[in-house]
């Protein structure tokens, strides 16, 4: 029969990394250029269907501005999968990726999922993150790893699903 999965997601990383762009290029299939830096969190949701399980995404979009830091526990507390995502042009906002996910393994739930995002992968010219760091990184913490470009859609889809694949099984 059928299967029905309610899950709670985080997404998780520096400001401007893209966050918000990821989660509205795989909700409303959109992109915004100038796209507002969010202001505490953002909460969306989206259903994905995989053979026979149906998953409902309920997605925390988090701020990603130092200042906000303290709501995070909030948001990640709970959620069965966490997104942690970088900008491939910024090697600042690797190291900030690096320290979510020391914080998601002292004090996420011990069954969190973890995916990381090198987005904006369509700026490959400014790249300073090499794809063999994120792939390294993900694989020594155990974590799917993907480049993602929310502006051209690039493995954005791929991405939720391989969350739902792992939801689906957990
Ligand atoms: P905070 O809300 O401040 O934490 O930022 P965020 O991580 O949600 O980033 P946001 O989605 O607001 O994107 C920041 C800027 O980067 C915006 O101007 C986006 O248009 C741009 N951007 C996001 N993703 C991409 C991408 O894949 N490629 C390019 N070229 N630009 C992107």
């Amino acid at each position: 029969g059928n299967k029905n999965v309610q899950a709670k997601l985080v997404l998780l990383g520096d400001m401007g990394a893209g966050k918000t762009s990821l989660v509205l290029r795989f909700v409303k299939g959109q992109f915004l250029e100038y796209q507002e830096s969010t202001i505490g969190a953002a909460f969306f949701t989206q259903v994905l269907s995989l053979n026979q399980v149906t998953i409902k995404f309920d997605i925390w979009d988090t701020a990603g501005q130092e200042r906000y830091h303290s709501l995070a526990p909030m948001y990640y507390r709970g959620a069965a999968a966490a997104v942690v995502v970088y900008d491939i042009t910024s090697m600042d906002s690797f190291v900030r990726a690096k320290k979510w996910v020391q914080e998601l393994q002292r004090q996420g739930n011990p069954n969190l999922i973890m995916f990381l995002a090198g987005n904006k992968a369509d700026l490959a010219e400014k790249r300073k993150v090499g794809f063999e760091d994120g792939e390294q990184f993900a694989k020594e913490n155990g974590m799917v790893f993907l480049e993602t470009s929310a502006k051209t859609a690039q493995n954005v889809n791929e991405l939720f699903y391989e969350i739902a694949k792992k939801l689906a099984k957990a």
